[in-house]
């Protein structure tokens, strides 16, 4: 388990001082801090089909990216390469295990573990990213440069890459094992590792006006609501025909306006948005149906545990209707379950003590079953 610690702040401290406003270096966030997996099983991870992954380097004094999966890396030496993997808590139980302590932030917010290995001289370039990220230093050293919010130029040295100008840092540091750096939205920066090291992205992504509005859009077809036509069966004879006049433009804009105001439309599309996977999921469906006595029994002697990468939310306002959302689909279920539904959503293990209570109750039973089919949850030791 990893245990958080920001230097004397408290997680308010924090989040009012610099969430969102401004990068700091927080020495020691994490104390003895052990890698969650070894570079060889990070580089295996980066060889398999539905993993995302890319390869940085440096060729002649020219950038280059190659997209994974990947099939050896013996060729690329000892220095100047960097290997980042996107979403590495789908597929590593003891990676994901890095984002349990940041709990302290709603989870509709987190976007992913991205991890990188890189080699002495290696990094991904000066860049600037949409995501708000605690870069946690595993073994090796990294030395990180963080320059001020404000324009910086786009660098085309490779498409890819996305790199950005040289910038004058406000941060200049060579993060040890167990460091954090934690970097807003909008700030370049630029790590190179002084020696072979892993790093740990958890990065926090906020969704664009755009990316709403066109994943609305997409919810209303695939629904197949929003369709009425505009109505005006009270007009009168205008002089202008060339104007459009005020009080139509504001029906047209009530007709939008209207579907965003209708609160189960709109929280039903949230609650389905928010839950969607970005990355694939390692899913591995049951070979053969759970039974309600099997799982009643096994839920006295097992932990069940959420699959890395799954996302599970609910309102609070709708929990105890029996709505909640996982996985980019709302699910409705009978209301007295809702207790054990909140804490689905809010823990990544669940011990059998707290699933006492509900362990001959046939709703929840029937929930399990479906869940554990699917290889949404699994069993794991208590
Ligand atoms: C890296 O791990 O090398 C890149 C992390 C980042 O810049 O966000
Ligand atoms: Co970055």
């Amino acid at each position: 388990m990893y245990t958080l610690n920001l230097n004397q702040m408290s997680q308010n401290e924090f989040l009012t001082k610099y969430w969102q406003k401004k990068p700091v270096v927080i020495r020691q966030g994490f104390k003895n801090f052990v890698d969650p997996i070894e570079p060889d099983e990070f580089a295996g991870i980066a060889m398999e089909e539905n993993v995302q992954s890319r390869l940085v380097y440096k060729k002649d004094g020219q950038w280059q990216a190659e997209f994974g999966p990947f099939e050896r890396y013996e060729h690329l030496g000892e220095r100047d390469w960097s290997l980042v993997i996107q979403a590495l808590d789908n597929f590593s139980e003891e990676a994901a295990a890095l984002i349990e302590p940041f709990r302290f932030l709603p989870h509709w917010r987190l976007d992913d573990l991205m991890t990188s290995f890189a080699t002495p001289g290696g990094g991904v370039g000066p860049h600037i990213d949409n995501y708000d990220v605690f870069i946690c230093q595993g073994s090796g050293k990294r030395h990180w440069r963080v320059g001020d919010r404000g324009q910086h130029a786009e660098l085309i040295a490779h498409e890819a890459l996305l790199h950005v100008e040289p910038f004058d840092a406000i941060i200049d540091a060579e993060l040890e094992t167990g460091d954090i750096l934690y970097i807003p939205p909008g700030f370049p920066h630029e790590g190179v590792a002084l020696e072979p090291s892993m790093s740990f992205s958890v990065g926090f992504r906020a969704n664009s006006a755009i990316s709403l509005l066109s994943g609305f859009a997409d919810h209303l077809i695939d629904n197949e609501l929003g369709g009425q036509l505009l109505e005006d069966p009270h007009r009168q004879a205008i002089a202008n025909s060339g104007e459009i006049s005020h009080q139509d433009y504001q029906s047209i804009k009530a007709q939008l306006q209207n579907l965003l105001d209708d609160d189960n439309t709109f929280k039903h599309f949230v609650g389905n948005f928010l839950t969607s996977a970005k990355h694939e999921l390692d899913l591995m469906p049951s070979d053969e149906p759970f039974e309600r006595d099997e799982v009643s029994e096994l839920l006295a002697i097992h932990a069940i545990k959420r699959l890395g990468g799954l996302r599970a939310f609910y309102f609070d306002d709708t929990i105890d209707e029996g709505i909640c959302y996982i996985n980019g689909e709302q699910l409705m279920f009978a209301k007295e379950i809702a207790p054990v539904v909140k804490l689905l959503c809010n823990q990544l293990v669940i011990m059998p003590n707290d699933l006492a209570p509900w362990r001959d109750n046939e709703q929840f039973l029937d929930l399990m079953i479906k869940l554990l089919d699917q290889g949404f949850w699994f069993w794991t030791e208590a």
